[in-house]
């Protein structure tokens, strides 16, 4: 059937409708005039695939990457890059309305400034067939399926080189590669994930072979989840981090610490916040410290939360004054802290905030008087989470000053957004 391709979802899928019917369509672009094939049927919507494009989008072009379309990690690529930008800020437009309910305008989403490369954290997959030969890459969408990636052009290049290094050797029990790359200083920090087993000799090899490679690390994962790193990390020849440089701050980042994998983007959000923000500021989900050390400056006092102890320890190796490093759960410290803050920046994982810290984000930011109300600076990398939490906040006498996209994660459907609200 024919289908007019209406808009691109926030799981960056194409919107089309047949007698009313809302249909997800794969690797579509709005303004496409598509025959597709139904590939799944539920209650409320059918999943479908292109057969044939009959009148492309306009804004439709060639993508860099020969494998954009088998690869599942730049669903975008095959879009122009502005246009990708319109559609991150249509897509947080939508979620904003339809699951917070709010109807404001969303700011034109900022570019990256650089769109090849922009991803300086790689994490691949690795699979060894039974004849031997080792598969590293990203899985195909919607399988386990890896597909092996000899290059992709929005990593730096030397990923590449690592990664055909790996392959040659074809290392039993190695689950993953994670490659932490500082684009200040182009050095790399290489971490081996594995079952088990001695992974020594392949360290020294690869740090021997890469002037670039700084260190490499192995951590050690038995879950058989989807999740990456497990618990214990070992350095095994080299430094355990890398530096990286944004605005005029250097920032230690480990093997198993938080920090945006788009620094360039990263400082456009930095610089964002930093203009918006004053006094007394709590940085809650804090990581290394990121958004804390760069207001630190503009402020009175700044106090970062983080559970995660290794990033606690790297903060504070920045040795900043009036910057507090404090290792806890941000929910717990919320909710026990009486302390009155002008800011507070939540920067939560994906699955965004409790109502119990939304509540005690509001409680430590009001000061009785709407005039002298604190600002909540929410920074997400979920609209939909954010929509949520914006929801509760606006239902507990909140105000939204301004919602701002930025584009952290070219080429994909996923979005940063900074919310700037008034407890009042
Ligand atoms: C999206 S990252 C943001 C980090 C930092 N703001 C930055 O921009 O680099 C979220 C951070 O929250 C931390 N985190 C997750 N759950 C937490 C919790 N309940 N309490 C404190 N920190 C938490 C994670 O370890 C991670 O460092």
């Amino acid at each position: 059937m024919e289908v007019n391709i209406e808009k691109l979802t926030n799981l960056g899928l194409g919107l089309a409708r047949v007698d009313g019917r809302v249909v997800f369509v794969e690797n579509a672009c709005p303004g496409d005039v598509a025959e597709i094939k139904i590939t799944h049927e539920n209650k409320n919507f059918s999943r479908a695939q292109i057969t044939q494009i009959i009148k492309p989008s306009p804004h439709r072009i060639k993508p860099r990457c020969a494998m954009q379309k088998v690869c599942g990690a730049c669903q975008l690529q095959f879009i122009d890059y502005n246009y990708q930008l319109e559609l991150k800020r249509q897509i947080v437009e939508d979620v904003i309305r339809k699951i917070g309910g709010i109807d404001i305008e969303i700011l034109p989403t900022v570019p990256s400034p650089e769109t090849f490369p922009c991803r300086y954290k790689i994490q691949y997959p690795i699979a060894v067939k039974k004849s031997g030969r080792m598969v590293a890459g990203y899985y195909k969408p919607r399988t386990n399926e890896i597909v092996n990636i000899k290059h992709c052009p929005v990593q730096p290049e030397i990923c590449d080189k690592i990664m055909d290094f790996v392959r040659e050797r074809a290392p039993k029990n190695l689950r993953h590669i994670v490659i932490r790359s500082s684009v200040s200083t182009g050095k790399n920090l290489v971490t081996l994930v594995v079952s088990e087993g001695d992974f020594s000799k392949l360290a020294k090899e690869i740090f021997d072979k890469f002037d670039n490679v700084t260190g490499v690390c192995v951590n050690f994962n038995l879950a058989k989840t989807n999740v990456i790193l497990g618990k214990e990390t070992r350095c095994l020849v080299g430094d355990d981090f890398i530096t990286e440089k944004i605005l005029d701050k250097t920032f230690k980042i480990g093997a198993d610490t938080f920090f945006q994998v788009n620094p360039p983007s990263a400082e456009n959000i930095f610089a964002y916040v930093c203009d918006n923000v004053s006094g007394t500021v709590l940085d809650a989900y804090a990581g290394v410290s990121a958004f804390g050390a760069c207001v630190a400056s503009n402020c009175d006092k700044v106090i970062s939360v983080e559970e995660n102890h290794n990033a606690c320890e790297l903060a504070r190796q920045m040795n900043i004054a009036n910057l507090e490093i404090i290792n806890m759960d941000a929910g717990k410290f919320l909710q026990q802290s009486q302390q009155k803050f002008d800011t507070i920046i939540l920067d939560p994982p994906r699955k965004g905030c409790t109502a119990q810290v939304l509540d005690d984000a509001c409680r430590l930011t009001r000061k009785g008087n709407p005039a002298e109300a604190g600002k909540i600076i929410y920074v997400s990398c979920n609209p939909a989470t954010l929509a949520r939490d914006l929801k509760y906040l606006v239902a507990n006498g909140a105000k939204i000053e301004s919602i701002q996209p930025f584009d952290m994660f070219c080429h994909t459907y996923h979005v940063e957004t900074v919310a700037i609200i008034r407890s009042e």
